[in-house]
């Protein structure tokens, strides 16, 4: 038995010493009353578990550029620009660009990942890479594939088709992207066609939903209904929805009755989406995100997810959870002490129940012993100051070492410091 010694871990009080045994968490206990080989000594710091990223496009990343970059910025510009480049996938291709960006994930502590995969190409090129990447990550990254028809179920040709063989080939979700069907009829009928797909598969279901700046695009209540009465409830989710951040007062308070009710996640992207939205707004401009705020007061489950790191769609990001919980933050004005808090748990726990982790996510005795340390006091101390962990261990074993680096000034007056960026009144 190993000790992970004096942790402050996420969501309880004090500090604690935590039985590591192989790769699986013993006792919890309070802090020198623990017995063993020393494994980790925290030394007061935040230990979380990891950190999830529930929305991310792994066979696109790393892009941006190629073969042209995306000149207005517009997700439809984007779909264009994707299109071409997706003439030119090869295996290695996918492979190389995934495999580095999920490198990146881990040395910030995101063991868990949630990746669309497009499967409109008749040749599902992207789709069998990114089954053999999540082989070759396996012992360090849980990842879930969602089969994302980018161009369309009903509206593509053999759509439907293609969306059946993604899930006879072995993805965990299911995806659709209903407002970008050809008429409303198709987009209903896509969500069907999805639904359908993951019962009969016993697959998880995440559709691309709403994503655009029309307040007519009402998918989500769709999705939502499907997922109530079809006893899918959490394990359904609607990524982006962003037309909701143009919806009226009156049809917003219909909505969370709806959405609360159904028990589906939502997931906003305010990176991506920050950049796409609102492009066909002359000024007053449009955020263009889900409502974040309201949802959560209605209690509804909603995460932050990166979407796209350097690709058409967002040409920049390092993977970094925190650099997304901070944007979601300062877009959705979540900036009472609690929000912040809560935009903490958006790229943890709650997107941990995106992917419906359930018991293999969490500092709980007989879980994996997957877990961050953040050199920072609490979880609006490590938003704040965008603190990368120092440590990443994954199942038992150290993955990732990141040593603090602080500023040295010299400044009038005052013998050299270095600087962290801690206010001095919280160090004492
Ligand atoms: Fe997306």
């Amino acid at each position: 038995m190993k000790l992970l010694r004096n942790a402050r871990l996420y969501g309880r009080e004090g500090v604690h010493d935590v039985e590591i045994d192989g790769a699986r968490f013993g006792r919890v206990l309070p802090a020198g009353q623990g017995k063993g080989e020393t494994f980790l000594d925290a030394a007061d710091a935040l230990v979380s578990p990891p950190f999830v990223e529930p929305h991310v496009h792994l066979d696109t990343t790393l892009t941006a550029g190629e073969p042209r970059w995306n000149a207005s910025g517009s997700l439809w510009e984007g779909i264009a620009v994707w299109s071409e480049r997706k003439a030119t996938l090869t295996r290695d291709d996918v492979v190389s660009r995934a495999s580095e960006v999920l490198r990146w994930y881990a040395a910030n502590g995101v063991l868990h990942v949630r990746s669309h995969v497009d499967v409109t190409d008749p040749g599902l090129v992207a789709l069998d890479a990114m089954i053999e990447v999540r082989e070759q990550v396996r012992d360090v990254i849980d990842l879930q594939l969602v089969a994302f028809p980018q161009e369309g179920i009903v509206s593509f040709e053999n759509g439907p088709e293609l969306l059946e063989e993604a899930a006879r080939r072995g993805v965990d979700v299911i995806g659709a992207i209903p407002h970008f069907e050809d008429t409303r009829e198709d987009g209903v009928r896509s969500l069907e066609i999805a639904f359908d797909v993951a019962q009969r598969h016993g697959l998880l279901l995440d559709t691309h939903c709403d994503e655009i700046d029309d307040e007519q695009s009402r998918f989500v209540e769709v999705l939502a209904t499907l997922a109530r009465r079809g006893g899918l409830g959490s394990r359904a989710t609607a990524s982006h929805t962003t037309a909701m951040g143009s919806y009226n007062g009156a049809y917003s308070y219909k909505l969370q009755r709806v959405l609360a009710r159904s028990g589906i996640n939502l997931v906003c992207n305010p990176l991506a989406n920050l950049c796409l939205q609102g492009r066909f707004d002359d000024y007053p401009k449009r955020r263009g995100l889900t409502q974040v705020k309201e949802m959560l007061g209605a209690g509804v489950n909603v995460a932050f997810g990166h979407d796209d790191v350097m690709d058409p769609w967002f040409p920049l990001g390092t993977a970094f959870p925190l650099q997304v919980a901070l944007t979601g933050i300062a877009a959705a004005q979540l900036t009472g002490a609690a929000e912040i808090a809560e935009a903490y748990a958006m790229v943890t726990e709650r997107a941990a129940r995106v992917l419906s982790l359930g018991d293999r996510y969490g500092i709980e005795p007989g879980r994996p012993a997957s877990f961050v340390v953040l050199p920072a006091s609490s979880p609006f101390d490590a938003v704040r100051r965008q603190t990368r962990p120092s440590h990443v261990v994954a199942h038992g074993r150290l993955i990732a070492e990141t040593p603090p680096a602080p500023t040295r000034l010299s400044w009038p007056g005052r013998a050299p410091e270095d600087i962290d960026f801690v206010r001095e009144r919280d160090r004492a």
